[in-house]
């Protein structure tokens, strides 16, 4: 017996919810961790300009048809390809995204379990006189502090997730995005308001094209696929809780364009402020960790603010880690018939457990590499540079070929909005999303692997 002749699916109960449920989702450590130190690394307003054309023209064309593919099944990833191809494999491009969720979330809570005890950190204050390289990597090469936050992050993603659709996750994102806004806009006059701030700000706004490689398109497409939450199905999940009364260009447009600003509102939180005490935006995934906290910890009210950041950075890693979730307990409970609250908890669990690795990646396990990575850098690798660009390109050739782009449009106009999917979207969804995928997906991989 499956669950749903038990119980009606829910649904979102206003416009709103789902908007700020599936921005949340966006909004993450993609937008405020990821963003800005790729950016800062790979020519500051040049990789933005990439970026911006790869969330346009892949992105958005993307996101219209995970949403559309789950108003119509309503139904999780993989129970919405077996119902619109029954009796076909095209189920398993659904069970890649399950499967790449659950890879994701592993590690993603990983890094959020950072953040978390980061805000402890900042309570007890930043000084000037740390080393705050030595305060990160003394960090993440402990055992239990980590696996304990890691843990601390898991139970809170599964509490939310375990009391639903309306009542966990639209419930949550509803107090959490308001704060977040506020945070963040808070964290952005005091950055703008440092003296030196506008060294920043041109670094930030003025493309050095020097720094620009075959990589940073590959760099591009992954950011704009893990930043909007696509490719594995998470979009899918939460538009199979929209009613076909919803309108999909706009909902897709607005999910597109918050994500966007706010990863770009990050960037003029951040970088006017690594200037504005003489530091430099290079130091890749450290920039949050490392750089970040000195810079607080030079600022007038600097504890308070690093405390406010890393509750940003929690907040938006939460609101992103409960769509990861929601995708693979909506999976076992569409298709196998378990309770949403076992689902959550066992497999909660189990990926606590999944995510354990890429902690001891940095002590029991530091002896461990691939390709020269760590377990955290290579689950995350697969995950962004294989599974999510794969499982775009497979859903763009479903949508495109199989269901026909003409029906999918149709599908996504039966309730007309402000923008409509026109037909440059079958132009999009048939030819320039897959070419672009997968020759940016062949020529990263061959970076890779030849160095
Ligand atoms: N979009 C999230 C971020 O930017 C990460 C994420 C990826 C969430 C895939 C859900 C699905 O942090």
């Amino acid at each position: 017996m499956n669950n749903n002749d038990l119980q009606p699916r829910e649904h979102w109960t206003t416009r709103l919810g789902f908007i700020l449920a599936a921005a949340g989702s966006a909004v993450g450590l993609g937008n405020i961790w990821r963003f800005p130190y790729v950016t800062g690394t790979q020519g500051g307003a040049a990789f933005l300009i990439i970026y911006l054309i790869a969330i346009i023209f892949i992105g958005y064309p993307v996101m219209i048809t995970e949403m559309t593919l789950g108003r119509k099944t309503q139904r999780n990833p993989v129970g919405a390809f077996k119902s619109l191809a029954p009796k076909t494999p095209w189920w398993l491009v659904g069970a890649l995204g399950v499967f790449t969720g659950f890879v994701i979330l592993s590690y993603y809570s990983v890094v959020a379990g950072w953040s978390l005890s980061y805000i402890f950190r900042a309570i007890s204050g930043f000084t000037p006189d740390m080393d705050f390289a030595d305060v990160f990597v003394g960090h993440i090469t402990g055992v239990g502090v980590p696996i304990f936050w890691h843990a601390v992050f898991m139970i809170l993603t599964i509490g939310i997730i375990a009391s639903g659709v309306v009542k966990g996750i639209q419930r949550a994102v509803k107090t959490l995005m308001p704060i977040l806004f506020v945070l963040l806009f808070v964290l952005i006059v005091r950055a703008l308001t440092l003296e030196g701030a506008a060294e920043g700000l041109s670094f930030y706004l003025r493309p050095d094209f020097g720094a620009v490689t075959a990589i940073t398109f590959n760099d591009a497409i992954a950011q704009a696929f893990f930043t909007l939450s696509l490719g594995m199905g998470a979009i899918i999940t939460y538009g199979s809780y929209l009613s076909d009364q919803d309108t999909i260009g706009d909902n897709a447009a607005w999910v597109v364009g918050l994500d966007t600003v706010i990863a770009i509102l990050a960037g003029f939180a951040i970088f006017p402020a690594v200037f504005a005490l003489g530091l430099t935006p290079d130091a890749g995934p450290g920039l949050t960790f490392i750089t970040l906290p000195a810079v607080f910890a030079e600022m007038p009210l600097g504890s308070l603010f690093g405390f406010l950041f890393f509750l940003l950075l929690s907040i938006a890693a939460l609101t992103s880690a409960i769509s990861l979730l929601e995708v693979v307990v909506a999976w076992i409970v569409d298709e196998h018939g378990w309770a949403r609250k076992k689902a959550a908890i066992v497999l909660g669990a189990i990926i606590f457990l999944v995510g354990i690795p890429p902690v001891l990646g940095y002590s029991t396990w530091d002896g461990f590499e691939f390709l020269g990575m760590d377990v955290l850098d290579t689950y995350d690798w697969f995950a962004n540079s294989i599974f999510l660009p794969l499982g775009g390109l497979l859903t763009a050739i479903f949508a495109g070929y199989v269901w026909q782009a003409r029906n999918l449009q149709d599908e996504a106009n039966r309730v007309e909005g402000s923008i409509n999917v026109g037909a440059w979207y079958g132009f999009m969804i048939k030819i320039v999303v897959p070419i672009a995928i997968a020759i940016i997906m062949l020529v990263g991989l061959y970076q890779t692997f030849t160095g």
